[in-house]
This record gives structure tokens, sequence and C-alpha cells, in this order.
């Protein structure tokens, strides 16, 4: 179903935004199907791990975080991943001769812990064919812009310098090529004049952890065939728009 309406309060998503296609629900419509196991990957902060964290807990993504991968022992994301119980592998790409070999040692990792679905939530690092290979048309990302415009690093930054008055957040299907896949899901996030790349990144940052979930929702449904409820609900009377 589709739903296009303004978010009605005050808080930092207090500004208009406006979200692609995404899924209202108010049960599982086949609440026996198996948890989707997603192995999340991220490099700093985690805010997007534990939106997807949070929205599993709230009983609205139906999945499981078997495991967090990490490429920084500093990122904030490890010490979420020990507050929300949820097992940690620290693979520092320094100590890795090549992005091959990293990306083979992260697919092997993520392969012992059962993932179906990759995650990329915040990973700084470019990928190789090695880890698409090994999960193909299953891996997922999130950058903080309306792809394809402003791909690659501080989009948040190339927005604002463009003149753009609309940006937001892409989920896509990772390919090779940065920032290039398939789109899932998309939220739009107007460009104020007193923007800076802090308060605009904040905005987008509150889009970004409320089409994650679904966004992985939609996608995994997709690919079984299934209805995308299978996999995502909200409350009865509770709109995510
Ligand atoms: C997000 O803005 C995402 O779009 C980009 O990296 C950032 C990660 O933020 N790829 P966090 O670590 O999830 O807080």
């Amino acid at each position: 179903m589709t739903s296009h309406s303004a978010v009605p309060t005050s808080s930092p998503d207090s500004i208009p935004s406006l979200v692609s296609p995404i899924l209202v629900a108010s049960t599982f419509a086949t609440p026996a199907a198996t948890p989707l196991k997603l192995g999340v990957m991220a490099s700093g902060s985690g805010s997007n791990f534990e939106a997807i964290a949070q929205a599993i807990a709230d009983g609205q993504l139906h999945a499981k975080i078997p495991v967090l991968i990490c490429n920084n022992r500093n990122a904030k994301a490890l010490e979420r991943a020990e507050r929300w119980g949820i097992p940690s592998v620290l693979l520092d790409h320094r100590t890795f001769a090549s992005r091959e070999d990293l990306d083979r040692q992260i697919a092997e990792t993520l392969k012992q812990h059962g993932v179906e679905w990759v995650i990329m939530a915040g990973w700084m690092r470019r990928v190789t064919q090695v880890l698409i290979d090994a999960f193909p048309d299953q891996m997922l990302n999130i950058h903080p812009s309306l792809l394809p415009s402003f791909p690659g690093i501080r989009a948040v930054e190339q927005a604002l310098q463009s003149g753009v008055k609309i940006s937001g957040c892409t989920v896509h299907y990772v390919h090779l090529e940065v920032d290039s896949g398939p789109i899932v899901m998309q939220a739009a996030v107007p460009i104020l004049a007193e923007d800076t790349p802090a308060t605009l990144q904040a905005r987008i940052q509150v889009q970004e952890h409320r089409i994650f979930p679904p966004a992985i929702a939609l996608a995994a449904a997709q690919r079984a065939g299934v209805d995308p409820t299978t996999f995502f609900s909200t409350p009865a009377n509770h709109k995510v728009s």
C-alpha cells in the first residue's frame, strides 16, 4: 500500500517528508514464517543498526541479527551491539592484505552465523565482487541522498552545495559501483535555507531509521515471492508515512 502524507510532529522530523511505497499492515500475514537472518555491517555510530534492532524488538520487523560486523574497534556500533546482546565480530580492514581478503573473511563470518541478508548500515569501505558474489542480490545499503543524485562520500554536503531543495535517503541493493544498485525505498527530506550539514544529516537520519526496516522486509518478500507483510507489520492504527 502506498502512503504519502506529512509528519505532524515537532521533534527532529517535524519537517514534512515523503516516503516511497511503504508497508502498512496490522499483523504478520504469515506469523509462522521464519525470521529473516540479517548480518549487519557498520563502521561508525551504528544508529541504523540500532533502529533495525529496535524494529525487531518492537515486533515490526520479523527478523534476527545473528551478527554485527565492524571494521573499527572504536565504533559506537560495537557498544550498541553489546547493549542489545547481539554478537559482534571486529574485522579491522588494516589487518588484511587486500579488500578481497577482507571481504572473503566477512563472507565466511556471515555464513558461519547463518546470515541470509547482508545489511550495510554505515559500512565505510568499498566492497568487492568477492562479497557480492557470496550473497547475490541479498545485500542492501543505505545512503543519505536521493540516489542516483550524490553517490559516494559527503552526500549531505554535496546536496547542500548543489543548491537542491529536496534531498533524503535511499535503501538500495549493493552492486560493485558505489551506491549504484536498484532502489528499494526512499524518503525525501526538504532542505531548509538555514540548514548546515549537521542539521540536514540529523533530519535525514530520522528518515533512514524509519525506512530501513520496512525496506529490508520489502526486498526479502520480493525475493521470496511472498506478501511484504510476512516480514513487517505496524500497529493497527499507526500509519507509517
Ligand atoms: C548513514 O547516514 C548512512 O546513510 C551512511 O552512513 C551513515 C551511518 O550512520 N551510509 P549510522 O552509523 O547508522 O548512525
